[in-house]
């Protein structure tokens, strides 16, 4: 029978699988065969999604990690290795929100942002290409935010916009090796995280209302439909793709 799982066999280390995209994610990857070793800080709900990936006959463990700590970054992708045996795909999706306008917003809000956002994706490709001499694919999740701007939004996208143009040179210094780098931008896509966005824009009413406005396809999107352009850009279906951005977005941009 014809095998139709994208990443039978396939060693992956993931970072914010505790809830939502990364959780949707991780059990995609998982249902395709995927081996997975997931770091968060999260240690409750990273353990929810192991057991629901086991539940369902999967691979996957738990370190815990706080991102923005460069030994705990290289401790979780070295122990991924250990436990996996090697490694095949970097999944570097831990994210923070803030959201104000530029005159109130603090120094220290926007070091946080820039401390999780590029420089966690900056640290784990420091510490997984080592492991990945016979090739491999590296993801990170953006965001529509790093390419379309919005009120109260500069702190963010101006972090997530650095993972953009990271993963570009990362691409090109890394595709002699055989290693991929890819970027997933999702737009609006319904979780919790947003909540410091949907704050600044006067509350949940007012978000949704700016989506019907906003978004051509009239909703926001789910974990879900992000998880299945990662399991692309992970898997050999995009073995021809480097460097780009993948925009999931609802027809926003
Ligand atoms: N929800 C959206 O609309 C949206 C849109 C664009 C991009 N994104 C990006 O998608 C990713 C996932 O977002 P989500 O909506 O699933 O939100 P989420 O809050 O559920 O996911 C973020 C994850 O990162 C983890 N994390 C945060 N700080 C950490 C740290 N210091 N160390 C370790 N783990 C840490 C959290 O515990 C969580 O598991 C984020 O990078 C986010 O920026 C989300």
């Amino acid at each position: 029978m014809t095998e139709l799982r994208q990443l039978v066999g396939k060693r992956v280390v993931m970072t914010g699988g505790a809830a939502n995209i990364g959780r949707a994610t991780a059990q995609l990857l998982a249902l395709h065969g995927a081996h997975l070793v997931i770091g968060d800080i999260d240690t409750a709900g990273a353990a929810e999604t192991i057991s629901l990936i086991t539940a369902t006959g999967g691979t996957a463990s738990f370190v815990e990690t706080d991102v923005t700590d460069e030994t705990a970054m290289k401790n979780l992708i070295d122990t991924a290795a250990d436990r996996l045996g090697g490694l095949d795909v970097g999944f570097f999706n831990a994210g923070l929100q803030r959201s104000g306008p530029v005159t109130d917003f603090e120094v220290d809000e926007w070091d946080a942002l820039f401390r999780v956002n590029p420089r966690h994706c900056f640290l784990g490709a420091k510490h997984i290409t080592p492991h990945l001499q016979g090739g491999g694919a590296i993801v990170f999740t953006a965001s529509l935010a790093a390419i379309k701007g919005g009120p109260g939004m500069t702190g963010y996208s101006a972090s997530k916009g650095a993972i953009v143009g990271f993963s570009k040179a990362l691409a090109a210094e890394l595709a002699p090796s055989r290693i991929r780098v890819n970027t997933i931008c999702p737009g609006w896509i319904d979780t919790p995280f947003n909540q410091p966005a949907i704050d600044f824009m006067g509350g949940r009413e007012s978000q949704e209302s700016a989506v019907r406005q906003v978004v051509p396809l009239g909703r926001q999107g789910s974990p879900d439909e992000i998880a299945g352009g990662v399991l692309f850009l992970a898997s050999d279906a995009a073995s021809y793709m480097t460097g780009q951005i993948l925009v999931i977005d609802g027809g926003v941009s």
